[in-house]
């Protein structure tokens, strides 16, 4: 299996994207960290650990991370997620604990106690990896890849120009872009091609499990959060879309090209700056997700789902 650290802020895409990770066993799931952006990193700590409790995994730590962006304020996706970050099912007490560590040291001592090169997928705000990245330089040598759900090849949500993740922490995408660590970037123009229909939300429903009910009601609340926001039919099921191609890089098509992140724009800091057409004479350093093989994605969801609700 591929070992993998999750760094995230659930939210209920994260939470299916939790899901995915520890149900497939293509994947070894080293370790959570969470950041605030969707809510405070108090609530994105509870909610990793919740989820955790529900699939019934023990022994994967979860740790609270920055509780703020490397510059500028903290600005939370309430208006989406609700108050609790995860709002919509009623959750017992996890029994998972949180671990003492601060996020970013919990992926620093993964990385070292590792036996070979991890793969971090990011779905939050890249506040964490950033500053892994400050404290610790030479973890780059450990890291294989960093999948990052974040940005667009065309507009935002949070903002015209700006996907939440990257207007979060512009900062901080600019310098895990900037490491030279490989990344994949899963965007809104991805992303809007996973929309959780009517007869997905039915399949989920026909699973029957406890489990199953859980994510029918997380897809509810989030699905009338982009109504009411964005009036969206069907809610984008961003995040799990990140681990999906990890297990099956067939579902994500991606090109090679030059990104850039932009800081200083009054009207659009935080937008990801994609040349597709090469126009602009930058070299390409990143691998910028395109197409979403719907079925593909939805058979590794919902598959997912399945197999933890009968665990
Ligand atoms: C991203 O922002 C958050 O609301 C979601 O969890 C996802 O990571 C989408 O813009
Ligand atoms: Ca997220």
């Amino acid at each position: 299996p591929i070992p993998m650290i999750l760094d995230c802020d659930p939210g209920h895409d994260d939470a299916l994207a939790i899901l995915l990770a520890v149900a497939d066993p293509a994947i070894d799931l080293l370790a959570v960290a969470t950041v605030a952006g969707n809510q405070t990193v108090a609530k994105t700590a509870l909610n990793a650990r919740r989820m955790l409790s529900l699939a019934g995994v023990r022994g994967v730590p979860v740790a609270a991370g920055c509780d703020h962006p490397l510059a500028g304020p903290l600005e939370i996706g309430d208006y989406v997620h609700g108050e609790s970050g995860l709002d919509g099912p009623v959750f017992g007490e996890p029994d998972v604990p949180l671990d003492p560590r601060h996020g970013v040291e919990l992926i620093h001592d993964t990385l070292a106690d590792a036996a070979e090169p991890v793969t971090i997928v990011a779905i939050g705000p890249l506040t964490n990896v950033a500053t892994l990245l400050r404290r610790h330089p030479d973890d780059r040598d450990r890291i294989r890849e960093i999948v990052i759900m974040g940005g667009s090849t065309e507009r935002g949500n949070h903002t015209p120009y700006a996907e939440f993740n990257i207007h979060a922490d512009p900062e901080a995408a600019a310098e895990v872009l900037g490491s030279g660590i490989p990344t994949t970037w899963v965007g809104l123009n991805v992303s809007h091609q996973a929309l959780v229909t009517a007869d997905v939300l039915d399949r989920i429903a026909a699973l029957g499990t406890p489990l199953a009910r859980v994510c029918v009601e997380l897809l509810t609340f989030f699905g009338s959060s982009y109504q009411q926001t964005w009036g969206f039919e069907a809610p984008p099921l961003h995040d799990p879309i990140t681990v999906a191609y990890l297990i099956d890089p067939a579902v994500l098509t991606h090109v090679r090209v030059g990104l850039r992140i932009e800081v200083d724009g009054p009207y659009t800091r935080g937008a990801t700056v994609a040349d597709l057409h090469g126009r602009m004479d930058w070299e390409p350093n990143a691998n910028v997700g395109t197409v979403l093989d719907r079925d593909r994605f939805w058979d590794l969801m919902i598959g997912a789902i399945d197999t933890l609700g009968r665990r």
